[in-house]
């Protein structure tokens, strides 16, 4: 079924412009908020083996379902399930986009956070004191300062795209990957010069089969939702770019150099973490963003020269963040292009401008962006994933060997062992992780835990 509005489609510069761009969006705050913690508490050098099995099991395929569907149709999400699949599967085009949309809002946020603790470290502000940092992230997360930086962060992420796909996307991803990686690189040298450092490491790698043993039915579909948001999976973003790539390209190969990249990079951030948390004798405590702009910071706050190191931190940070923000503004965007005729600048404007708006009341309340959040990330962003995988392993034939044939040549039994990969264990993990986020976010939402729970923020406050 052919798109309603056929307009003259943009491609990537360079092979490089497009890997770069696949980086940016993979490695962002999923790399340093979840990653190094999720391996520190849940087994150290054990979960990081669970995880690059789930990476390359799961991502590694999963990647190549959105990248052959986006190629073969070079169109957006909806553009592109309109074309293959046409009728309801419109519809779970749709889904990506209002996952892309809801996600972005609240990340944007949380990327202002890192904005302005940058701009802490520079001010000499991070208290070392654990509780006066609690109390400062409560200032600083929710009200006019969270929401005035979500305003500056949204309006970079508005200037990139706006420019388009070569001048604006390439040319910022080909300054600031290379940038978070060799300042991310520079960042381990240093930490491992502090005396933490050893301990840092045994605690983050040292092997404990015993932790997985025991938690492995929350911790497997946990690694299965964190790998595809790590990759920028389900959010229709790996679509939206592979649409803008030729025929020539091997898929496969693009696929392994990208997920390489964004998983040596979060592994980097944790050879950064661990060594200031313990030099600051402070524990790595509990996962999410508390551990960031609360623990992480106040141990910037107590080591030497912590707010220089803290600054550059949380400023590469943001880098990261925007380079992730704008593949996923970019989905919307060529949505908005692609079937609705809307011109580039304008449709950038309108869609960052709500997007904008979507997110103040995650800049105003945190249990707001947990709304947001598990709803968006728990449960439809594995839905998509899902409902995809299972259109191009068990629904359209032969159309996703044959696509990603192009550019590789013969694929002799790769081929097939990729549909079976798609078909059976991306497929069960997406679903035990579907179930874990729903069940997830029924818990949320009755939860009356003081400062945590929705039902007890529907007390509070209505
Ligand atoms: N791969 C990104 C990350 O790890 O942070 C996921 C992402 C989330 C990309 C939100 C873009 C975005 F706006």
């Amino acid at each position: 079924m052919a798109s309603s509005i056929d307009v003259p489609r943009e491609q990537w510069a360079t092979r490089l412009g497009f890997i770069l761009a696949a980086v940016g969006s993979a490695v962002g705050l999923g790399n340093v908020w979840r990653f190094p913690f999720a391996v520190g508490e849940e087994g150290g050098g054990a979960f990081l083996l669970v995880y690059l099995l789930f990476i390359v099991l799961i991502g590694f395929p999963a990647m190549l379902v959105e990248f052959v569907v986006g190629r073969r149709t070079q169109r957006n999400p909806v553009g592109a399930l309109k074309r293959l699949g046409g009728g309801a599967w419109t519809y779970v085009g749709g889904i990506f986009i209002v996952t892309g949309f809801v996600i972005l809002s609240y990340y944007s946020v949380v990327a202002g956070w890192t904005i302005r603790y940058a701009i802490l470290g520079v001010q000499g502000g991070y208290e070392s004191d654990l509780e006066a940092a609690e109390v400062q992230f409560g200032t600083l997360a929710s009200g006019l300062d969270a929401i005035a930086f979500h305003a500056i962060f949204m309006a970079a992420v508005i200037a990139i795209v706006a420019l388009g796909i070569k001048r604006g996307i390439e040319l910022a991803v080909k300054v600031m990957v290379p940038t978070i990686i060799v300042i991310t690189l520079g960042l381990a040298a240093y930490a491992f010069t502090l005396d933490g450092a050893s301990e840092a490491y045994s605690y983050y790698l040292s092997p404990e089969f015993g932790v997985i043993a025991a938690e492995w039915q929350s911790i497997l579909p946990a690694a299965a939702g964190q790998a595809f948001f790590t990759l920028s999976l389900g959010m229709g973003v790996m679509i939206t770019y592979a649409s803008y790539l030729g025929e020539d390209r091997n898929l496969a190969e693009d696929s392994a150099i990208i997920i390489g990249l964004d998983t040596l990079i979060a592994f980097i951030v944790g050879l950064v973490v661990f060594p200031v948390f313990f030099t600051a004798g402070v524990d790595p405590g509990e996962g999410g963003p508390g551990s960031l702009f609360v623990t992480l910071a106040a141990a910037f706050g107590d080591i030497t020269l912590g707010w220089l190191i803290g600054a550059v931190f949380f400023a590469t940070v943001a880098i990261a963040a925007l380079s992730s923000a704008i593949s996923i503004l970019e989905v919307v965007v060529s949505y908005l292009i692609d079937e609705k005729g809307i011109d580039r600048k304008t449709a950038t404007l309108g869609v960052g401008g709500a997007i904008f708006l979507l997110g103040i009341p995650s800049a105003m309340d945190l249990v707001l962006l947990d709304l947001f959040d598990g709803f968006a990330d728990g449960i439809l962003l594995v839905l998509g994933g899902l409902l995809l995988a299972v259109f191009v392993g068990w629904l359209t034939g032969n159309f996703g060997r044959e696509e990603l044939r192009k550019g590789i040549g013969d694929l002799g039994a790769y081929g097939d062992a990729w549909i079976w990969f798609v078909r059976i264990p991306v497929v069960l993990a997406l679903i035990a992780a579907l179930i874990l986020g729903i069940l997830g976010y029924y818990d949320f939402l009755t939860s009356m835990e003081e400062g945590e729970g929705f039902a007890w923020w529907i007390e509070e406050n209505l």
